[in-house]
């Protein structure tokens, strides 16, 4: 299975650090959304899109990138996400509108996943930043599994 990971990690590198543990499970190559050429796209059999959550939404140009990939018939997809703060209902809306654009495109999105990132954003420098030494061995653990049953579920 040829899988790809298109990440934009640029606050505390949090979801790079996901992304890492996706490629030993995935034996995935990683790129940032500006050295993708989205005809690229379709030797993948499976991509991954993920940011830290920035404003409530997945980085801008993951976003842009979106809405400028061709069409496909049924790609597999995934996206992950790092946060100041995470839960079902808040990873759901934080990931939607990548979930739309990338659904509009063909794309099947297989699972989703979430985790708390180092967050230094705005007066929190001032405190020591929150979430300090998130992603962590838990996370990194979580991560792997959520890997190893995204495989099992494309396989079935
Ligand atoms: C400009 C900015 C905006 C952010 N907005 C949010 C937000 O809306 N919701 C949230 O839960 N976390 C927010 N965060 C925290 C980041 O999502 C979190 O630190 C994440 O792990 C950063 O990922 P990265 O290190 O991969 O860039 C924000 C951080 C920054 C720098």
């Amino acid at each position: 299975m040829k899988s790809l990971l298109i990440v934009c990690s640029y606050h505390h590198h949090n979801t790079e650090k996901i992304a890492q543990v996706f490629v030993k499970v995935l034996n995935a190559q990683v790129k940032k959304p500006h050295e993708i050429n989205p005809k690229e796209l379709s030797e993948y059999d499976l991509i991954g899109f993920g940011s830290g959550i920035y404003g409530g939404k997945l980085h801008k140009s993951l976003l842009s990138l979106a809405d400028s990939i061709p069409h496909v018939t049924k790609g597999n997809a995934f996206i992950f996400s790092t946060a100041a703060l995470i839960g079902d209902t808040k990873t759901t809306k934080d990931h939607s509108l990548m979930r739309e654009k990338l659904e509009s495109k063909g794309y099947v999105i297989i699972d989703e996943f979430s985790c708390k990132g180092f967050n230094t954003n705005s007066f929190l420098k001032f405190f020591g930043g929150m979430n300090k030494g998130r992603p962590n061995a838990e996370d990194f653990k979580r991560a792997e599994e959520f890997a190893y049953n995204m495989v099992k579920k494309i396989q079935k």
